[in-house]
């Protein structure tokens, strides 16, 4: 049945692609396929979503408001969201072994938000991880909401060893009795003692949160302990290592808290949810409850190591010695350089990774003398061990060429040829 459209400019909207419609954005579209083919993406945040995922994400399921929850909307016609939604509970729940989940935030920052505005009140104190240490911009940072908003205690990592010094999170915890914990970091790379922490947060009577966002997936997959049965509540984002749309959620094994967290998302900081990404978390949460995601999961951490390995063997000094989870965290400072120049330098050869403060670091946060290197992408394309030597002797390579143009050009040659062999997508 053709369409009963008068306007031809509309009719042509209904029916034509973006590529018809739009030329200018379908060039942009294409040059970014073709970047992400060609570059070699180590951004620890970062991943590839599946073809189904992508397929949901620009499905009819973004035309619907939905503001509410299952069962209770504030709009007509809405079943096949609930229907959606509730699938997507069901499974996370699942997954992780929560008692509750809201699938709702829009980002990990919302879910955060979500989270403390339920259990904090202005000027409340918070304890979270110092940012320079590797905590999230919204564990407290003076630019953020939490900074501006709550009296952050910010706890961080021994100097000797670069880990957690849980005695000094004990000690702080005992003086400034804060009525929030967070554990979970952005740029930690080892795993989190969450037994130790509910252990600190019961001992002064401080909720206990952990923002899971970067190894959530290893998480699902058994490749990294799980906080859920430890932590009073639970945050995370979708999109890093659980491969799924952008997006957050929050879990908990206490309902009670739940339902307030629940009204706190809608009506309190956000309106209609963002139907499309709810039921590309469904998808998501699906894949990764498959056995080819346990392995997926396996091989990040396998690639993890190798490439830890690979980069102290080149000359690199890898903080805290090596890594537990998807990501490195490299000390450029052997190299005579900045976290700012190194991440610039390797950018020209097609190799994405992003400048990274190190604990104690001497360099301004915008400087840095760190390097934050995650597998999660280039395992998706099929890389295993093998490519993560050759990726960091690439790396190395890159840095100790830096003024000759000519070995960059034969660097960024060979970033080409070994993107070629590992396609991003199917086409
Ligand atoms: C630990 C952690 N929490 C929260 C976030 C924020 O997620 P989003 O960018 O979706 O707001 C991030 C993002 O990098 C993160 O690393």
């Amino acid at each position: 049945m053709p369409l009963n459209i008068a306007d031809p400019e509309i009719r042509a909207q209904r029916t034509h692609n973006l590529a018809q419609v739009d030329p200018e954005v379908a060039h942009i579209l294409r040059k970014e396929q073709t970047r992400q083919e060609q570059n070699l993406e180590l951004i620890a945040s970062e991943n590839i979503t599946s073809r189904a995922i992508r397929e949901v994400v620009g499905s009819v399921m973004t035309d619907k408001y939905a503001e509410g929850y299952p069962g209770r909307r504030y709009y007509g016609g809405c079943e096949f969201y609930d229907e959606v939604e509730t699938l997507a509970i069901g499974r996370v729940k699942q997954l992780y072994g929560a008692a509750w989940a809201n699938v709702q935030p829009h980002s990990g920052a919302q879910a955060n938000m979500g989270v403390y505005f339920t259990i904090l009140k202005p000027g409340d104190t918070m304890m979270a991880m110092n940012l320079s240490h590797g905590g999230h911009l919204t564990h407290g940072s003076p630019v953020n909401f939490t900074g501006m908003m709550y009296t952050i205690v910010p706890y961080g990592v021994r100097e000797d060893n670069e880990l957690i010094d849980y005695d000094a999170v004990a000690e702080l915890a005992e003086r400034h009795k804060p009525k929030l914990i967070v554990c979970g970091a952005t740029s930690y790379p080892r795993r989190i003692e969450f037994a130790r922490f509910r252990q600190i947060a019961d001992a002064v009577g401080a909720v206990l949160m952990c923002d899971m966002a970067h190894p959530a997936g290893l998480i699902a997959a058994d490749e990294y302990p799980n906080p859920v049965p430890h932590c009073h509540v639970v945050t995370s984002t979708t999109h890093k290592t659980l491969r799924g749309p952008r997006g957050g959620m929050i879990l908990s094994n206490d309902e009670e808290l739940g339902a307030k967290i629940d009204k706190t998302v809608f009506p309190g900081i956000q309106g209609g949810p963002l139907m499309h990404q709810v039921a590309a978390k469904a998808v998501c949460f699906h894949e990764a409850s498959q056995p080819s995601f346990k392995n997926y999961a396996k091989q990040v951490r396998s690639n993890a190591d190798a490439m830890a390995e690979a980069l102290t063997s080149e000359g690199f000094r890898c903080v805290s010695g090596g890594t537990d989870s998807h990501l490195v965290l490299v000390d450029l400072r052997p190299f005579s350089m900045t976290g700012k120049a190194a991440e610039k330098l390797l950018d020209r050869v097609g190799i994405t990774t992003n400048k990274n403060t190190i604990p104690y670091d001497p360099e301004k946060p915008f400087v840095t003398s760190g390097l934050r290197i995650g597998t999660p992408a280039v395992t998706t394309r099929g890389m295993k061990q093998d490519e993560m030597r050759q990726i960091a002797a690439l790396i190395a390579e890159t840095l100790r060429c830096k003024d000759d143009e000519p070995a960059l050009e034969k660097i960024h040659a060979k970033v080409r040829s070994l993107t070629a062999a590992f396609p991003v997508h199917d086409i």
